[in-house]
């Protein structure tokens, strides 16, 4: 294995910054990591806000924000070394999993992660397809266990996805539905259909249908729209709800625009008065991705289901200037990065 790799990097900061093919340096896997060829690599939303700076402070505390920036948290590949302390793992393996917030992301040609962010690939599902999955799907687990949402609390309860239609809210749909929850979705005119096929039983184009004119009657809301929306999906809880979570908070924002400290504060504060609006009893969270080996173990188990209602669009590393722009252009599918073998 060459101690380089081709890498899609970003130079520097900015909305318009166009990723370039590099060629870095590969680092030796340190205890407890392994090396992955990456056969595929998602290009998610927080990667295109991330190239204009989001959430630059706090990530640059974490050592994730340095230059050149390589982004992407998920991949499908085959592992090609292992560090000392890799029990479970060999080189041959074909993985899959989801890395957390780094500089050396998942858009280039190996990637180096820690070995409980991987697990072995289910059969049957092309890489394409499954690097589409891990960053999403524990999303949206922690999302569903943020908002008091699990299997048995699920069944037969109304449950409210807003946003329903994107790489979130269709597994979110699928999930709730396996569950046995009565889910309502809105989404755009064009995603109705496949909220429908994903299980939702009422899918609202959210353009034409304003969430006050919905009745006050959810168990359960989930924000993965718009943080503008915020009050109004509160106000649809019902009495003895089990929860709200949302991903589209302003926890990063907040530290970009006031540091750390003052950042951390008022996201303190402004959670706590957002909280006050749920009914008695009811969750109230601000959801964060965080790699988690148990839910990645469970998504390769799900994995062949998930992908069938999946729809990606290909691009060639070389081509990661388009993909985001796919991304950015909230094109339908999810962009997908193939580096070359
Ligand atoms: N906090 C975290 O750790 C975390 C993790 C993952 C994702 N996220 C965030 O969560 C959000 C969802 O992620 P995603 O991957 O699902 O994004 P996505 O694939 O772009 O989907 C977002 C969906 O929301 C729809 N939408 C936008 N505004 C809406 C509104 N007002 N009402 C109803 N639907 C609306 C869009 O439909 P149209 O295109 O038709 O408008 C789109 O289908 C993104 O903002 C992402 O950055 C946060």
């Amino acid at each position: 294995m060459s101690s380089h790799h081709l890498a899609a990097a970003f130079d520097g900061y900015g909305a318009s910054a166009v990723p370039q093919l590099r060629r870095l340096a590969l680092p030796a896997p340190q205890r407890g990591e392994i090396v992955v060829r990456v056969q595929a690599a998602a290009v998610n939303p927080i990667d295109v806000r991330r190239r204009g700076g989001y959430g630059r402070k706090l990530f640059g505390l974490l050592g994730a924000a340095r230059l050149p920036l390589v982004l992407g948290n998920d991949y499908a590949g085959m592992v090609t070394a292992v560090g000392a302390g890799v029990p479970g793992l060999r080189v041959g393996d074909a993985v899959f999993g989801a890395k957390p917030p780094s500089s050396a992301g998942t858009h280039a040609q190996y990637v180096v992660v820690r070995a409980e962010h991987a697990v072995l690939r289910p059969r049957g599902v092309p890489a394409p397809l499954l690097a589409a999955l891990p960053y999403n799907y524990l999303t949206v687990r922690r999302a569903l266990a943020d908002a008091g949402i699990e299997r048995a609390s699920a069944h037969g309860r109304a449950v409210l996805v807003h946003g329903a239609g994107g790489g979130l809210g269709l597994l979110a749909l699928q999930i709730l539905n396996a569950w046995g929850a009565h889910v309502t979705a809105t989404c755009g005119a064009a995603a109705i259909d496949s909220c429908r096929r994903a299980g939702a039983l009422h899918a609202l184009d959210y353009r034409r249908l304003p969430l006050a004119g919905l009745p006050r009657r959810f168990a359960a809301t989930l924000n993965f729209a718009d943080w503008e929306d915020e009050a109004a999906l509160l106000a649809l809880l019902a009495p003895g709800a089990l929860g709200h979570a949302t991903t589209v908070h302003p926890m990063l924002g907040n530290v970009d625009r006031l540091g750390l400290l003052r950042g951390a504060l008022a996201t303190l504060r402004q959670r706590r008065q957002w909280r006050a609006r749920v009914p008695a009893g009811a969750r109230y969270a601000w959801t964060v991705f965080r790699p988690d080996h148990a839910a990645l173990a469970q998504l390769a188990d799900e994995a062949v289901s998930y992908a069938a209602l999946a729809s990606i669009t290909p691009y060639d590393l070389s081509d990661a200037a388009q993909a985001f722009q796919h991304v950015e252009q909230r094109r339908p599918g999810r962009a997908v990065l193939l580096p070359p073998a």
